[in-house]
């Protein structure tokens, strides 16, 4: 995931060189996030200019970037604000103008490093385009440099002078979807904005004197009529925001992103009940200070702030840190900090409490958790959620792939679809072959991309080949793509990582937009693969009258898979007991299940082996009598997926085929089923209780018992979980 770090040191003189060591260090402390360039903007030689240096690859070549361009490093500042950003790429591939920081022009007037998705960054780069911008890169980023600018502008134009904070707000009014940023302008030099929402984003602060109090106050819109200017405020189409008793009538895109487009997008802005009335503006808050960096005597005190997506990259500097919360502005000038909130709510905290970090850097940089895996596991609400974003209109029960949309035609049309993939992203597509061919009613073939490959299988021109990949690297999936572009077939992409070879040769596709996957053991790309999946099936049967009601069933089922997969992660202790139990010291385990959950039986079973080197097989439970059923004595491990569907009476009969030769599985049912809970008392069978959800979701749940299963077997047994033995992350070899 991208990453954010920004320095403003103030009456603290500091060198240009010492400015650039310390953010290009601030990156290097986030560099085990995952990312494909960097860059960094500092004041440049002329007067209130900004120097930008970016580069593709790790933070080496940004150094090596930085020595190429080789700005004299001892130039010294009193004060100064500085940014820096690694990328991890989503709106467009790695290369140079693609890196953040980003810029509204070529006199880098405004300057942002941006965690996070912009949703609507086609509508408003439409607008800015159709007001003269020229954008340079493919970033969604690059509209929010381009928009602080043009309300800049024609704010300037009608009289205002905004505050860096009030135009700020102006901003955010434009923009949806999530953010971390940061911003710097040659207009307010030596200032910096922070701002989030549904992306991480702290501030360390370090003085020589201790601070006067622990908090900063949040400081809201002016609610008398002080200060307010007497023509109203710009949006960004032009439109005046009026003010009127203290409530505020904003002009906004929101809702309505045509009405946007065509500049006719007024709309009375209603606010929420728990919402109190705003004012226009709060041109008086600029002379206000923040108590907590008062000196005693009223002089100014030298201070040092550090901005950071994460902790890691400022603890080396202090441990005083406040945490912003979403919507928050941080203003940073005159070496004070102030956070502003464009509406005051019923109920909200009026402070921001300035913290002690007492944890060490090491511990931080995987957060509370041990290793990489952990930690991906545990972000699969996050990552779930992520996957569904702009793209799923829980209220209209619609589906949106914007890198889809034109082609979903052709699709329809197919003969077939032959969806390839290995490993874990090949799991993915047995899981949702089932629902992919009764909402398309095509039908369905799934191939691991080796064997695909070396059957030469027949190929045709207007066949589908949906290939899955979760580094989009893969030597056999890229040759096997290779292989039916030469034939003329029409090719989709299911992908993490934005331009990636697979991605980027796909004809069109799906980014999954999990964030980066570090563990070598796929899990939260394996759920996101899967949603992605559903996704493109739902959208394929969207003409059909007949599927409504199934596709409304597993949206609806699709809204509540975040925080279900949460509710799952609740089983740990349990599961952690049955590691250093039951499944202790065993030399084998056998995961049975049949219709949806035969792919979880694989993907658990292949976890199990990667990670915890103890021999795993998934076990079609239909298969079980024709051979595998010699295998169980009451010694032999098994885990048994026993949840709700059609198929549930069979499962039941090959589960109760295990206990009558002294088996003891571990079945995986839903919450508070009866026929499990009698079974427990009576049989020696333990449960694992999961909430139940739409059949073909059903495994998105099912599964995460087992990627924390095969976590702790591996932990137990002392195995490097994040680099298993003879493996990669990406098999880039054939
Ligand atoms: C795009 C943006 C997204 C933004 C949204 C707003 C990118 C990468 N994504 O998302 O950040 O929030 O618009 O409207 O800019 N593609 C392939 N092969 C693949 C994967 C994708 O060819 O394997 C193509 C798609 O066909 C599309 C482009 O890459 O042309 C972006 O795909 P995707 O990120 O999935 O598109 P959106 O969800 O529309
Ligand atoms: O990057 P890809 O999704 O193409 O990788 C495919 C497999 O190499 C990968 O899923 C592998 O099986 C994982 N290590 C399993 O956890």
């Amino acid at each position: 995931m991208c990453g954010i770090f920004g320095y403003c040191n103030y009456l603290v003189e500091k060198s240009r060189g010492e400015i650039m060591d310390t953010l290009v260090e601030g990156l290097e402390r986030l560099e085990y996030r995952g990312y494909d360039s960097t860059g960094i903007a500092i004041d440049g030689d002329e007067l209130d200019s900004t120097l930008i240096i970016k580069q593709i690859g790790k933070v080496s070549a940004l150094k090596k970037e930085i020595a190429k361009v080789n700005p004299n490093r001892d130039v010294t500042f009193v004060s100064h604000c500085g940014i820096a950003h690694t990328r991890w790429a989503t709106h467009g591939e790695p290369k140079q103008v693609n890196c953040h920081p980003q810029r509204s022009d070529p006199n880098n007037e405004f300057v942002i490093v941006h965690n996070g998705i912009i949703t609507n960054f086609r509508e408003l780069k439409t607008l800015l385009l159709n007001k003269g911008y020229k954008f340079e890169s493919e970033t969604d980023t690059e509209c929010i440099a381009k928009l602080f600018k043009h309300l800049y502008d024609i704010n300037y134009q009608n009289g205002h002078e905004l505050d860096f904070h009030e135009l700020t707000k102006l901003v955010l009014l434009e923009i949806e979807g999530s953010y971390g940023l940061l911003c710097r302008s040659s207009h307010y030099p030596n200032e910096v904005i922070a701002t989030r929402k549904g992306s991480p984003l702290l501030i360390g602060v370090k003085s020589e004197k201790k601070l006067k109090v622990d908090f900063v106050d949040v400081e809201f819109p002016d609610e008398s009529n002080l200060g307010r200017p007497e023509t109203p405020l710009i949006a960004a189409n032009g439109k005046a925001i009026h003010s009127d008793d203290n409530n505020i009538t904003v002009t906004t895109n929101k809702k309505n992103p045509d009405a946007f487009l065509n500049g006719n997008g007024h709309s009375s802005g209603s606010h929420d009940d728990n919402l109190l009335p705003i004012a226009a503006n709060e041109f008086n808050l600029r002379y206000s200070q923040s108590r907590a960096f008062l000196s005693e005597d009223g002089s100014p005190t030298p201070v040092e702030f550090f901005l950071s997506s994460d902790a890691s990259s400022v603890i080396k500097h202090t441990k005083k840190v406040l945490f912003l919360e979403d919507d928050d502005i941080a203003h940073i000038y005159d070496g004070e900090l102030h956070i502003h909130r464009s509406r005051r709510e019923v109920g909200a905290s009026m402070t921001r409490s300035i913290q002690t970090l007492e944890m060490e850097l090491a511990q931080i940089m995987k957060g509370p958790y041990k290793h990489f895996m952990q930690k991906e596991i545990y972000e699969q609400p996050e990552s779930t959620f992520n996957t569904m974003r702009g793209r799923i209109d829980f209220e209209n029960n619609s589906i949106n792939l914007g890198g889809l949309k034109a082609w979903l035609p052709a699709i329809r049309r197919a003969r077939r679809i032959i969806m390839i993939a290995c490993g874990t992203s090949y799991h993915s597509c047995l899981a949702t072959r089932a629902i992919f061919e009764e909402l398309s009613e095509i039908p369905v073939s799934v191939e691991l991309a080796s064997d695909f490959l070396d059957r030469k299988s027949p190929v045709f021109r207007d066949d589908i080949c949906v290939f899955v990949s979760q580094s989009g690297e893969t030597a056999d999936t890229m040759l096997a793509l290779n292989y039916t572009l030469e034939r003329g077939a029409l090719t989709v992409g299911i992908v993490n990582t934005v331009g990636s070879s697979i991605s980027r040769a796909t004809h069109c596709g799906v980014h999954i937009n999990a964030g980066p996957e570090i563990g070598v053991a796929s899990t939260k790309a394996y759920t996101s693969q899967y949603i992605a999946l559903v996704m493109f099936a739902l959208s394929l049967s969207d003409d059909r009258v007949s599927k409504l009601e199934r596709r409304e069933a597993i949206i609806q089922g699709l809204k509540l898979i975040p925080s279900q997969v949460k509710q799952v992660l609740k089983l740990e202790p349990k599961i952690k007991e049955l590691c250093a139990t039951k499944l202790a010291d065993q030399k084998s385990l056998l995961i049975l299940g049949r219709g949806y959950q035969f792919a979880s039986a694989l993907e658990g079973a292949l976890k199990i082996k990667e990670i915890s080197y103890m021999h795993s097989e998934g076990v079609l439970a239909g298969e079980l009598k024709h051979g595998v059923l010699a295998l169980v004595d009451e010694n032999l491990p098994l885990i048994a997926f026993g949840t709700r569907d059609s198929l549930f009476p069979k499962v039941l009969s090959s589960i109760e085929q295990v206990t009558a030769r002294k088996g003891h599985p571990i079945v995986i049912c839903n919450e508070n089923d009866e026929v499990w809970m009698e079974k427990a008392v009576n049989s020696n069978l333990e449960t694992l209780e999961v909430p139940q959800t739409v059949d073909c979701l059903q495994g998105l749940l099912n599964i995460v018992p087992l990627q924390l299963m095969s976590y702790w077997l591996a932990v137990n047994k002392g195995i490097d979980v994040d680099f298993p033995r003879n493996l990669a992350k990406s098999v880039t070899v054939e």
